[in-house]
């Protein structure tokens, strides 16, 4: 297979959780450049549709799908309704989170399980329900969408950090399960991404710490993840499952 069509995703339909925005959007947008049809997934229908207008402007099909993901009874209708309009689906990126900031000490029990729900329960039942028609198609590829603090705790965003930490166990549980079905299963770490996103953090002295203590000196891009994301989802990544890639310039390996 020539380099060209190891990355093709042309005939492809993929879901991008979170795709309106942010990380979710240079994702959804890189797939959609290498071929696919992509549907976007998330609670604000203006932004999703704006993102799916720059996702037709590339020449493939596209879908908005207002949902939330938190509130588990939407999540078939979800599945439903992007195979009925853009076809089996083989490509999921489980995207959409939320940060809540708040201590161990002071931290509420509605807060933590929002976080849960979103970051972790909402990824593992719609993958449930997406494995299942990938197993019939014989093949998929699931990207779930972890973090940094996967690996680091934090006294800022504990439930942030415990349900990135399970993204990745539960990534690793998922490969094991699904590898003899064809479908592979990896995450993505991402750093510190877009100063424009962070832009509360600008005035902290926690952003410059950032921009010290990463080897690359900088922030990534969300435009930077698209590479990654197309590689997990093409050919080229088949004997990859379980694998978290951390797209970080260099953050997690420095002391
Ligand atoms: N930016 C970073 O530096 C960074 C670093 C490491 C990891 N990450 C991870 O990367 C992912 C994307 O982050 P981002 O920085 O791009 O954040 P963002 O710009 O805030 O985007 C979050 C996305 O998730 C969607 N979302 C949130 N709650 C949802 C819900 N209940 N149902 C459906 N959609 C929901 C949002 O859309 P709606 O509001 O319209 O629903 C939005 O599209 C997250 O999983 C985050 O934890 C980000």
């Amino acid at each position: 297979m020539s380099s060209k069509n190891l990355f093709d995703l042309s005939g492809r339909v993929a879901v991008v959780t979170g795709g309106n925005g942010g990380i979710g959007r240079g994702i959804a947008l890189g797939l959609a450049q290498a071929g696919a049809a992509v549907a976007v997934v998330a609670r604000n229908d203006d932004k999703n549709r704006r993102v799916v207008g720059e996702l037709e402007a590339r020449g493939v099909p596209a879908l908005a799908v207002k949902t939330d993901l938190a509130d588990r009874s939407q999540l078939p209708s979800v599945v439903q309704e992007v195979e009925k309009k853009l076809g089996p689906i083989n490509i999921l990126v489980n995207n959409a989170g939320i940060v809540v900031l708040g201590g161990v000490l002071e931290l509420s029990a509605a807060d933590w399980d929002r976080v849960l729900e979103t970051n972790l329960n909402a990824g593992f039942l719609l993958s449930q329900l997406v494995a299942r028609s990938m197993i019939q198609q014989g093949r998929g590829k699931i990207i779930n969408i972890a973090s940094e603090l996967a690996l680091f705790g934090s006294g800022l965003v504990p439930s942030y950090s415990a349900s990135k930490g399970a993204v990745v166990q539960l990534t690793k549980s998922m490969a094991i399960e699904l590898a003899k079905f064809n479908v592979q299963v990896n995450a993505i770490a991402p750093g510190f991404i877009d100063p424009d996103m962070v832009a509360p953090i600008k005035e902290m002295p926690l952003y410059e710490d950032v921009i010290k203590r990463t080897p690359a000196g900088r922030f990534g891009t969300p435009e930077e993840c698209a590479g990654t994301a197309i590689y997990l989802a093409s050919h080229a990544s088949d004997f990859v499952t379980g694998a978290t890639i951390y797209l970080d310039g260099g953050f997690a390996v420095q002391l």
